[in-house]
């Protein structure tokens, strides 16, 4: 750059607020999570099925439901300039694949046991755990009308949980009956608060008459006792409601999955009826919810299809991981790396180079230092590399055909110890040594 022309920086262009690169450092954790979830999907004969990310706004109006949240105030929806169609980035994926399912006539094969996994995006305030694009990982059995189908979605959760080694996640349970049910209870909602209109926030108010259920869902504190007096759905179910819930719990019990009743839990989405129910874990010292899901029988027959029942849950990547990564920090950190080779510079570069590809031919993943820098800077990143061992090659062992081995890791009492361990070794020896190292660590 002459001095005539200064270099001037170019402005930096960062990501979009709430949606997140997910770097290589993350990717053996990513990796364990989806190989888990591809098991478990496997392990109770679910398919996968990918639909777009872009759908037609009206689906999700229609079956997430015009009163909620989402559809009210957080979907990234747009013109298609092109055509002048309304369409909307997904802000979850229950639709698309029942969308997908009427479509491709899949319920005319039988009943569909369906997973998928892919991002979804929600225009919501950004906070640990909370992004605008986010990642779902869901299942939906379709054609089922049993509480065996729900029993067996909440399995594959806990087994999910399992594989992972999830210890902390508490399953929160409800039924939300049918239709009719909902319509007296909804009825006697409305009837209590309105008798309470001086207590209702703006909110509240705005809801009252168009999903008063959602009333019961407020975060203001101010509202706490106002909804803890109001009537209970429980108390309008009927036989058949009754007899769905209890059989699903009676088969949850049988399997020993403890869980709670949850009277309050209805979840942010119109579509369900009957079980709904969520998964929630001690996140960041938090409670959140990582998984939600339920019955939803009407939707299959309101997008268009044969009246056909179902169920399902999505559960949130971003959280499940921030779970994992609190549960071994030090694992997911890890690099997949055995060998770090330390050299000293150009002098070394063509002995390292060549060490580096003689290593990886016989199967050891290596990272050979690039950049330069003092020995003491080198051995700062062998270090953190989560290497086993250094491959040191210096100018004057050079000279006289040799390198150096140095065992790094620290981790049990007996790494401890050998972790100062360092050793000579002729250039031929080199493979065959670091191979024997690798096989003693094991
Ligand atoms: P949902 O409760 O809206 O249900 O979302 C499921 C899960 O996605 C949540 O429990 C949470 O872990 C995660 N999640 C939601 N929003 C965000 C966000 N902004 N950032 C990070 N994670 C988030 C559904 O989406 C239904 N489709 C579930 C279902 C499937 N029901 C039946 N089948």
């Amino acid at each position: 750059m002459s001095a005539d022309h200064p270099r001037r920086a170019a402005e930096r262009l960062n990501g979009v607020r709430g949606m997140n690169d997910v770097l290589p450092v993350d990717e053996a954790l990513w990796q364990r999570f989806e190989d888990a979830v591809a098991d478990a999907m496997r392990a109770y004969g679910y398919r996968r099925i990918r639909t777009p990310i872009v759908e037609h706004t009206r689906l999700f109006v229609r079956s997430i439901g015009e009163v909620t949240d989402i559809v009210e105030k957080e979907m990234y929806s747009f013109v298609d300039a092109l055509n002048g169609e309304n369409l909307t980035l997904r802000p979850e994926n229950t639709a698309g694949v029942v969308r997908a399912t009427i479509e491709h006539n899949l319920l005319y094969e039988g009943p569909q046991r369906l997973w998928y996994a892919g991002p979804m995006f929600r225009h919501e305030r950004p906070q640990k755990g909370r992004y605008r694009q986010f990642h779902q990982v869901g299942a939906e059995a379709l054609g089922f009308a049993g509480p065996d189908a729900d029993a067996e979605v909440i399995l594959l959760c806990q087994r999910l949980w399992d594989e992972l080694g999830i210890v902390n996640a508490r399953l929160e349970l409800n039924s939300l009956g049918q239709s009719d049910e909902r319509r007296a209870h909804r009825e006697a909602l409305i009837a209590y608060f309105e008798a309470n209109a001086d207590r209702l926030d703006a909110d509240a108010a705005r809801r009252l008459h168009g999903n008063p259920l959602r009333i019961l869902d407020t975060k203001n504190p101010a509202m706490q006792s106002l909804v803890e007096g109001a009537p209970r759905l429980s108390e309008f179910l009927g036989g058949e409601s009754r007899a769905h819930f209890e059989r699903l719990q009676g088969l949850l019990r049988a399997q020993n999955l403890p869980y709670r009743i949850n009277p309050r839990l209805v979840r942010g989405l119109d579509y369900y009826n009957l079980t709904v129910f969520e998964w929630v874990a001690d996140v960041g010292g938090a409670p959140l919810t990582i998984c939600g899901g339920g019955r939803y029988d009407p939707l299959i027959a309101m997008l268009g299809g044969r009246d056909a029942p179902a169920c399902g849950f999505a559960l949130g990547v971003e959280r499940v991981l921030a779970m994992l990564r609190e549960q071994d920090e030090a694992d997911a950190a890890e690099t997949h790396c055995n060998v770090y080779v330390v050299h000293h510079g150009d002098a070394t570069l063509d002995a390292a180079l060549t060490a580096a590809e003689r290593l990886r031919d016989a199967g050891v993943d290596v990272i050979l230092h690039c950049g330069g820098g003092s020995f003491k800077s080198q051995f700062r990143k062998a270090d953190a590399s989560g290497a086993q061992l250094a491959l040191i090659l210096g100018v004057d062992e050079l000279a006289r055909g040799e390198a150096s081995l140095k065992w790094l890791r620290s981790g049990t009492q007996e790494e401890a110890a050998s972790a100062s361990r360092q050793e000579s070794v002729t250039l031929e020896r080199i493979v065959e040594r670091v191979l024997e190292a690798m096989t003693d660590e094991d």
